[in-house]
């Protein structure tokens, strides 16, 4: 595909070889509006150099480059030398590469022969994969596969909450007052109560504590009983986590949790002490971050039991030796920054350059809208539950819009996850959002099932047609205000997967999509395609193809699927 903004800086490195490419591409802007042209060069700078009023230097640019075969026109206004890209040339180019790559089009080789690690979900056991946890999981898929799509080889991995001290509290919580056969039943549920209870008892009975921090001990040294139980918990929770990443289409590489990691951690305290950085305190083992104005890092408690941020270095470490990461990446609530902050120190101070190379991808809270969700117990709402909510309301949505869709079930289902999707990925990931139904499941706006329903459109009109990808296309026809505002935002669709990726904001695509949708949908209303005359016809049809090409792209970014039909 011809890069456009690359044409304006050589156009402007070969009217005067003072100019450096690096620095006009850097200078290189584009305008808030198409009517100023798609791209503008301000010659403040050049003032200097050149001893003229900015003016006039545009003025003299735009003469001297003139008329060619990358820009309709090239002028000046005030300062700024403004270029107008030909219509015809930018409609050939996207189309035809989009056309040529299809579903491909937009993936690059740019991460070839690097590996990027996307750590998400990791939901802890004995505690509910609630609402909140759908973030990291949605935005942690999202972004394995946008930097999959860019080429890199890349790595899912789920941080199970699989050990620690809640383990010793569920063990004696369980020995005292748990069923077996009760806790099969629905055991995310029922090993939560024991957690509660056990906290309850707790307070009236402080020896259960001691004993749940002994149990947890005896389960780090490998006591059969304690291993025994620990296994089948996290057994029994994990078929249950799969049943949501069923729903959502989602799959891990490895689950290697925090117990993964239990018998790499003697290696890292030890490495700890003999790099100097251990310090002892009230009978702890920590590292000593005040000089960074961090609280310490506790590494060991005073009876030699680990912590998540033990577990956290061991498995950084491991990381970098087994798969040698470019990026590693970790998508976790915002709640956790210090933690993540004090752990990068440490392993910093250890001396591994790569720490530079982790990242913390942090996210802002959801928080319901009063009345909107049904939940099983008090405050906590239950992801599987959200998402088959989504999809029977969604089936009723259906049955009273289109009640002789085939498939209903499989659309409805398509449809009612990929909303709640769409929703977790439209707002920038930092920012707290409030979750609403009724905004979710809208056909209307800026949701899933409005970009998912300009898809299908898109695939109606298709399949009404006499199209053909191999069709002589006059790309010169295309050049109405509707049409080109839908070719802008395709050619750029694959800068802003790159974008995408480096700001780990996946809603960069999630916004493009919504825009391309609309678009699509005021050139539909607009501009009759059908009826048309046989060459404006397929010329259109071809954007049609297009758009549908690239919307189907965009969702399935977001880890969102396409029906044909809805
Ligand atoms: N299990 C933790 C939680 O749900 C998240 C784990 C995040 N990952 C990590 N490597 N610390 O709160």
């Amino acid at each position: 595909m011809i890069d456009f903004k690359n044409q304006a800086v050589n156009l402007m490195s070969q009217i005067d070889s003072s100019l450096d490419i690096g620095e006009i591409e850097s200078l290189i802007e584009i305008p808030p509006s198409y009517d100023m042209g798609d791209y503008a060069f301000p010659c403040f700078k050049l003032a200097k150099t050149f001893r003229k009023a900015p003016n006039l230097i545009a003025e003299e640019i735009a003469n001297k480059i003139g008329e060619n075969e990358y820009f309709e026109r090239i002028e000046n206004v005030g300062p700024y030398v403004n270029f107008f890209v030909n219509k015809e040339v930018l409609a050939k180019t996207v189309l035809d590469d989009i056309k040529s790559k299809n579903e491909r089009y937009g993936s690059s080789t740019l991460g070839e022969g690097k590996t990027v690690i996307v750590e998400y979900s990791s939901p802890n056991i004995a505690k509910p994969f609630h609402i909140g946890h759908i973030r990291t999981t949605i935005i942690g898929h999202s972004l394995y596969r946008i930097y999959s799509f860019l080429g890199y080889k890349t790595i899912a991995i789920n941080h199970l909450g699989d050990y620690g001290t809640q383990f010793g509290k569920l063990i004696v919580a369980y020995k005292n007052w748990g069923d077996r056969s009760v806790i099969e039943k629905d055991p995310i549920n029922e090993l939560l109560k024991l957690y509660v209870k056990f906290h309850e008892e707790a307070e009236k009975n402080d020896n259960l504590n001691d004993e749940a921090r002994s149990w947890f001990k005896k389960l780090e040294d490998g006591n059969e009983e304690a291993l025994k139980l620990w296994h089948w918990m996290r057994e029994i929770s994990l078929k249950e986590f799969n049943k949501v990443y069923d729903l959502l289409g989602i799959k891990f590489d490895y689950f290697t949790g925090e117990s993964f990691y239990s018998d790499k951690m003697p290696r890292v305290i030890e490495e700890l002490e003999e790099k100097n950085l251990l310090v002892k305190s009230e009978g702890a083992e920590i590292v000593d971050l005040e000089s960074y104005n961090m609280p310490p890092a506790l590494i060991k408690k005073s009876d030699g039991s680990t912590l998540y941020i033990t577990r956290d270095i061991a498995a950084a470490i491991y990381r970098k030796e087994n798969f040698d990461f470019y990026k590693n990446i970790y998508v976790v609530g915002s709640e956790q920054i210090l933690h993540f902050k004090q752990w990068k120190k440490v392993i910093e101070l250890m001396g591994y350059d790569w720490a530079e190379d982790c990242i913390h991808v942090p996210f802002g809270m959801v928080s319901l809208e009063e009345g909107t969700m049904s939940t099983r117990k008090g405050k906590v709402v239950f992801l599987e539950d959200v998402l088959k909510k989504a999809v029977e309301k969604t089936r009723d949505i259906i049955d009273e819009r289109n009640p002789d869709l085939d498939d209903k079930e499989a659309v409805a289902k398509q449809v009612g996850i990929g909303a709640i999707v769409f929703q977790e990925l439209f707002n920038s990931r930092i920012k707290d959002y409030i979750f609403s139904w009724d905004k979710t499941l809208s056909f209307e706006g800026e949701t899933g099932p409005y970009v998912q329903y300009a898809h299908a459109r898109a695939s109606s009109l298709l399949g009404k047609s006499n199209f053909s990808i191999e069709d002589e296309v006059d790309y010169s026809l295309l050049n109405t205000e509707e049409e080109m505002n839908i070719i802008r935002l395709l050619y750029g669709f694959p800068n802003v997967i790159i974008d995408s990726a480096e700001k780990n904001e996946p809603s960069f695509v999630t916004r493009q999509i919504v825009e391309i949708a609309k678009a699509f949908n005021r050139f539909y209303h607009n501009c009759p395609i059908l009826t048309e005359e046989e060459d404006l016809k397929t010329a259109r049809l071809h954007l049609v193809y297009a758009t549908k090409v690239v919307l189907k792209t965009g969702l399935s970014l977001l880890g969102i699927e396409a029906p044909e039909k809805m």
